[in-house]
């Protein structure tokens, strides 16, 4: 079976770039807030196959998009490894920072069986699906995931996660290495499940030096796919190392992945000669473009499929679709799309 999806991942140059956008499950959608409603709290969302494939089945209904996403979050690999983990309202995520002395405590074994609800999810999507629709499965890259268990919630410039690195390299390298492995474990499973893509989202993978992107970031994120690949699984695998800058070459070139998502700070166009030929470059709509709609969100499209003209791409967002995105608008940059 193929779809255009994996055409691009491919390296296929496609006529009309297919279309997912990140997080297009969520608030922006009235049927999306009215599931939410009968979970306790999000986690439980994330844990209830019913909830949870309803949510990711929502936008494919609504937008018919080119690809699913699994409805869950990257926080779910730190409750595998025995961390609490809540959401909370207004806040986000709040996680108990991790001491360096804990980090050897990490249950690695059986922590992606212990968050396996999820690949539930992934078969009851897979089969409501038609054949031209792709499942994308995912998790968190491993940076990204260490500074939420590390700092506890979210922060502007990461700098109590960097510190970590620098004054205690051994037990980051621990920390890496249990994300990494369970993260590889619980990928395999949403891959057998019937996930047909893998993206691995490092969202805070800027404002590293390159020295620090290559073992917080390059390193464990090959050791992951090392590990998928070893136990057979084929699929294709995207990497997301949002607003890396420069850092974002080494990445393409470093890694075996098929695609690579590009954020909004730098243009498809301007990448493209410093990726191998062939790689799938998938974005980069600037997300308040599409809270804004209009001209300027089509002027927006427009740039965007001009840039990525010519060698294989996927059209997203640079980040997420957020709360107050008006769905005429999401309908309207798919049918600009759709109809060039
Ligand atoms: O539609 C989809 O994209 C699929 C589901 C998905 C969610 N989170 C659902 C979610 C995916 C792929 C994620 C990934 C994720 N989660 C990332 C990486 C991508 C990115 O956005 O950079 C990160 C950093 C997280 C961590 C996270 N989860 C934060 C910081 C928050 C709170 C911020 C917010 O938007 O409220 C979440 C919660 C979350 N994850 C929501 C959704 C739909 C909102 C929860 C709600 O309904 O209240």
């Amino acid at each position: 079976m193929t779809t255009p999806i994996l055409k691009a991942l491919q390296g296929q140059t496609l006529k009309t770039s297919p279309i997912w956008f990140m997080r297009q499950a969520g608030r922006h959608l009235p049927e999306y807030l009215e599931t939410r409603a009968k979970a306790k709290d999000f986690i439980d969302f994330c844990f209830t196959p019913d909830l949870a494939s309803e949510a990711t089945l929502q936008p494919i209904r609504r937008y018919k998009m080119d690809a699913a996403i699994l409805f869950a979050d990257i926080l779910l690999i730190p409750i595998g490894l025995g961390r609490s983990v809540t959401f909370e309202k207004g806040i986000g995520p709040i996680l108990e920072p991790i001491q360096p002395e804990e980090v050897k405590a990490l249950t690695i074994d059986g922590a992606a069986d212990r968050i396996s609800n999820v690949y539930e999810t992934v078969r009851r999507v897979r089969a409501q699906l038609d054949d031209e629709t792709t499942l994308i499965g995912f998790a968190g890259g491993c940076w990204t995931v260490a500074t939420y268990m590390i700092e506890g919630r979210g922060s502007p410039n990461k700098e109590v996660a960097k510190r970590f690195a620098y004054e205690h390299p051994k037990e980051m390298q621990g920390l890496l290495e249990a994300i990494a492995i369970s993260t590889a474990d619980y990928l395999i499973g949403q891959a057998k499940a019937g996930a047909q893509v893998l993206k691995i989202f490092e969202s805070w993978a800027q404002g590293l030096s390159p020295a620090q992107f290559d073992t917080l970031v390059i390193k464990p994120t090959h050791m992951i796919i090392e590990r998928v690949r070893a136990a057979g699984i084929t699929v294709p695998i995207m990497g997301f190392p949002r607003a890396a800058g420069l850092n974002m070459i080494s990445f393409a070139h470093e890694l075996d992945i098929q695609a690579m998502a590009v954020g909004t700070d730098i243009s498809i166009a301007q990448l493209r000669p410093h990726v191998r030929q062939g790689l799938c470059l998938q974005g980069n709509l600037d997300p308040l473009l599409l809270r804004m709609g209009g001209q300027a969100m089509l002027d927006g499209v427009d740039r965007v499929l001009d840039d990525a003209a010519g060698g294989p791409h996927i059209f997203n967002l640079g980040h997420g679709v957020t709360p107050d995105v008006k769905i005429e608008s999401v309908h309207a940059v798919i049918n600009r799309i759709r109809e060039r």
